[in-house]
This record gives structure tokens, sequence and C-alpha cells, in this order.
């Protein structure tokens, strides 16, 4: 199909098709190429030095943004065989002087081992999580720093009106709906919804 987003120019190494072929291959989810090219987007405007991942999976965003910046990265990822898989592939990409990969839970690591601030934090792990994540890494922005979240309709189905029989797949939309309306209403923070990818926020903290 024919997109007008044909037209971005993202850079995409051939190491890094590589490693997306293999996410796709894999059935390891990776960020979309609508949200890829906002973070892009918002790294350059707001001159983004560094950047707090939640959530590295093998990489694939990470070295994305690391191609299309000059960001310094630190991610976050706790399960074992994709920390690997990471560590991997940023060595091929030869970019582990600007990626640095925790083998961590996001929840308990402790905040001591990150930097001390962040020009932008992109939040892309477990989905039920989220407003824990939010809580817990939100006060490691940078003045005028974003957070950037993703999956916020989960497949379409938050705001799809899809009948949902599954469970644990009701409570996750459950879940996700509620902290949609959470953050929405947060005061101290300014937040913008956008139905690119699978539905994404990017928040700021007002200045007081
Ligand atoms: C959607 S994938 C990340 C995709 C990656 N950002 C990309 O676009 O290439 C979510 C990842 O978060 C990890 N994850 C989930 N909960 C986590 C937590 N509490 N701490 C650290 N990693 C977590 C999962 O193991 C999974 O690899």
């Amino acid at each position: 199909m024919n997109k007008i987003t044909s037209l971005n120019k993202l850079k995409y190494s051939e190491n890094l098709l590589l490693i997306k072929e293999k996410a796709l291959r894999e059935d390891v989810p990776i960020v979309s190429d609508d949200v890829l090219t906002y973070l892009v987007k918002t790294i350059k405007l707001l001159e983004v030095k560094n950047i707090l991942e939640i959530g590295t999976a093998i990489g694939y965003s990470s070295i994305s943004m690391a191609i299309n910046s000059v960001a310094n990265i630190d991610t976050i990822e706790r399960n074992e065989a994709n920390f690997n898989q990471a560590i991997e592939n940023i060595r091929m990409c030869k970019l582990n002087e600007r990626i640095k990969v925790f083998n961590e839970d996001a929840l308990t690591i402790d905040l001591k081992l990150l930097k001390d601030h962040y020009d932008l934090i992109f939040i892309d792990a477990a989905k039920a999580q989220m407003r824990k994540f939010f809580e817990k890494f939100s006060p490691k922005l940078s003045f005028n720093g974003v957070i950037i979240i993703d999956n916020l309709n989960f497949h379409g189905l938050v705001y799809g009106n899809i009948p949902i029989k599954n469970k644990n797949l009701k409570s996750l939309v459950r879940k996700i709906a509620e902290f949609n309306l959470w953050l929405s209403q947060k005061e101290d923070f300014e937040t913008y919804f956008f139905s690119i990818g699978d539905g994404m926020a990017i928040c700021r903290k007002k200045n007081e």
C-alpha cells in the first residue's frame, strides 16, 4: 500500500532491517513505523540528548532512535533472552557506546543506577503497569522533558467497542482505559493523545 508516511526518511541500516525482520518473524512486539517517526521527530525538535526506555525487547526501538539522532539511551529489559539478544544486536550495530541495557525489572530497579535526568522517557513495557512506570520514572524527567507512552488503544480494543470474552484480556483493557483517564486528568502534566500506531500519548510536566 502507498502510504504518505513512506515519504518520511528515517535511517535504517542493513543490520537494523535484519533486526526488524527477525522481530516480525519471531513475534517480538516492536514499535510501529508511525510511532518511531513520532519519536524521532520529538527527539529532533526538542534536541533530546538522553533517553530512558522502559522495555527494550531486542533493541529495535533503541537502535532506531540512536541511528536517527545523537542521543544516548538507557533502556531496561527484564526478560533475559530479550536482553541477551538486545546486547548482541546493539553490538552488531556498533552502538554499545551509546545504548546501555539494564537486565532488570523496571518496577524494582534501583533508580540510583540511572542518570539523574532524561529529556525523553519512552514507556513501552507491561501494559498493565503503565501507571507504576509513570509514577516511578517521571521524577527523572529533565526540565521540559517529555514522556511518550505506546499502545494506549491496545490493538484497537480500548476504544474499539469490540466485545472481549477472555477475562484476562478484558481486565488488561480495563486497566489501560483507567490509566488513560488518570493520565488525562493529571493536573501537573499536560498530555496529548494520538491515534498513531496503536494509540500513544506525549506528556510534559507543567512548569510551576
Ligand atoms: C513491546 S516490547 C518493547 C519493544 C521495544 N521498545 C521496541 O519497540 O523494539 C515490551 C518489552 O518490555 C519488557 N518488559 C515488560 N515488563 C517489564 C518490566 N517490568 N521491566 C522491564 N522490562 C519489561 C518485555 O519483556 C518486552 O520485551
